[in-house]
């Protein structure tokens, strides 16, 4: 037969042996093409053509398949010039299908004739993960290799809702704002939600830096549709730190086409998921950023003709969002905490895919272009920064009330700022006047010099203790500052300059 020639010709460049996958069996040929060992009854029969290309596009491929059946996400390929071009399927109409090219499809032409891969797209992984970096496809893209090769297919993992475990401790950041407005806890989702360039990436580093380098945990961090020289220097950063032999990188940037954007995600999960469920880890996952793979499974979607609908997002991103968020889950042997950066396109928190990805968390920390170009970092919006453990059960009631009432400065502060711009500061009260000078000065405690902005400000980062955060914030509301110039509350650790226990452990 034609293509079971072809194929084993095709098998044996560069490889000792090949199996080859047939509807009846499995081959494995040698390097001249002999038959070596083989399962089932097709011997003598190499894989069958499932379909033939109809029409080839950067972005889709559509096959008119024989009398075959596929399914979502099946693995296709064609053989061009002695090379496997593979492509998901992503739709299914009757007996054509429509197909998401992983490679460039140049040369590719109608008529080719299209086989079926036995599996779906998978990633290799073992202990070996770590320290490693990965192409969207869970390809390694450093010099590395793995040697025990097993594999896990990315789409596979959805946990039964008795297995998920929703108990966890608090995890402080070290960051004062976050922790006081935004506490964190083992397992759950934060997002970090901002336009461009108001400080994310720089957040989500400071968070790996203070998380992950104090939990000592493993962790994965998932680069979608953001700058390739950021990949390098996070990677360059870890290796300084030392800190890369505990995390694994999974890169699908800007300037790679839409398919490998929206598939970085399922790569990154996949390694979380093996941390967690067969190394029972407590795994840290960074994200930066998923809104970036909305936006790739836009750009397919739309490829694929499905109709979007009205603010140019297609009809199925629902399910394109939980399709990821559900798998980030914690079980009773181990977690997945993490760090999700969101792009906040022209600032509208209202957009759809940002709406869509808030609500599968647990918490979200919004950053504001009107305190960033205050230059106050990390540029945070208190009023819609939160999370479920605001909580009087969960923080207790003291941190609980010093938010509350914080919240309270800085609502009236808002209103007092506009009746000073009529009236004038002597105009207030005795209380407003300290409303207002106290809220100046929280603002100014609630920036933090970072560990790594120490190059933008130059000034070395500062961990905070939740303890002195809660007495300082105190201090400050009761007056105990009063005295105190605002400006000595800038980029500041704490007010006295106690240092914390945590990060000097
Ligand atoms: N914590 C901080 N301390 C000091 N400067 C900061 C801080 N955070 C952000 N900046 C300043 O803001 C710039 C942009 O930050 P960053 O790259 O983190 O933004 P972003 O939200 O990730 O942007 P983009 O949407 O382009 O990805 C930094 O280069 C730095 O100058
Ligand atoms: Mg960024």
């Amino acid at each position: 037969m034609a293509e079971n020639t072809n194929n084993q010709e095709n098998a044996v460049e560069g490889k000792k042996t090949k199996t080859i996958y047939t509807d009846e069996g499995v081959v494995v040929v040698d390097e001249e093409g002999n038959v070596v060992s083989e399962e089932g009854s097709g011997i003598e029969s190499g894989p069958k053509p499932v379909g033939k290309i109809i029409t080839v596009s950067e972005l889709t491929i559509s096959v008119l398949l024989s009398d075959v059946k596929v399914k979502y996400h099946d693995l296709l390929y064609t053989q061009h010039k002695g090379r496997e071009i593979y492509f998901e399927v992503a739709e299914i109409e009757g007996n054509v299908v429509r197909a998401i090219p992983f490679q460039n499809v140049v040369g590719l032409k109608k008529g080719l004739d299209v086989f079926r891969a036995n599996k779906g797209l998978e990633i290799q992984y073992n202990d070996e993960i770590l320290g490693k970096v990965f192409n969207s496809y869970g390809q390694l893209l450093d010099e590395n290799t793995i040697e025990k090769d097993e594999t896990r297919d990315v789409y596979d993992r959805h946990l039964s809702l008795e297995e998920i475990s929703l108990n966890g401790g608090i995890l402080w950041t070290g960051i004062k704002v976050l922790d006081f407005f935004a506490p964190m806890q083992k397992g759950f989702k934060m997002g970090l939600l901002g336009g461009a360039g108001v400080g994310k990436t720089v957040l989500i580093k400071e968070l790996i830096h203070n998380v992950y380098a104090g939990l000592k945990s493993n962790s994965v961090f998932v680069g979608i549709g953001e700058r390739s020289r950021e990949g390098k220097e996070l990677y360059e950063e870890m290796k300084e730190a030392d800190l890369l032999d505990k995390m694994s990188i999974v890169f699908g940037q800007m300037g790679e086409n839409s398919t490998a954007r929206s598939k970085a995600i399922f790569s990154g999960l996949t390694l979380a998921e093996y941390l967690r469920d067969e190394k029972s880890q407590d795994v840290l996952l960074f994200i930066d950023n998923i809104y970036r793979y909305v936006q790739a499974m836009s750009e397919i979607n739309s490829e694929l003709a499905r109709i979007p609908i009205e603010n140019g997002y297609p009809a199925n991103i629902a399910s394109a969002v939980s399709d990821v968020e559900e798998r980030i889950n914690s079980t009773e042997k181990g977690s997945i905490t993490s760090f999700q950066a969101i792009y906040i396109p022209a600032d509208d928190m209202t957009d759809q895919a940002v709406q869509t990805v808030t609500t599968h968390l647990d918490g979200q920390i919004v950053l504001d272009r009107k305190v960033a170009e205050k230059g106050l970092y990390p540029a945070v919006d208190v009023f819609n920064t939160t999370s479920k453990l605001i909580d009087i059960e969960k923080i207790g009631e003291r941190h609980y009330t010093l938010v509350e009432e914080t919240l309270k400065y800085y609502s009236r502060y808002q209103e007092l700022e506009e009746i000073i711009a009529v009236l004038g500061i002597e105009e207030l009260s005795i209380q407003d006047t300290n409303i207002f000078y106290r809220t100046r000065k929280l603002r100014n405690y609630f920036t933090q010099p970072m560990f790594v902005a120490e190059n933008y400000t130059g000034i070395p980062g500062e961990f905070v203790d939740i303890d002195d955060i809660l007495d300082d914030v105190e201090g400050i509301l009761t007056g105990k500052y009063d005295e105190v110039d605002e400006g000595q509350f800038l980029f500041i650790g704490t007010i006295n300059g106690r240092k914390s226990k945590v990060s000097a452990e």
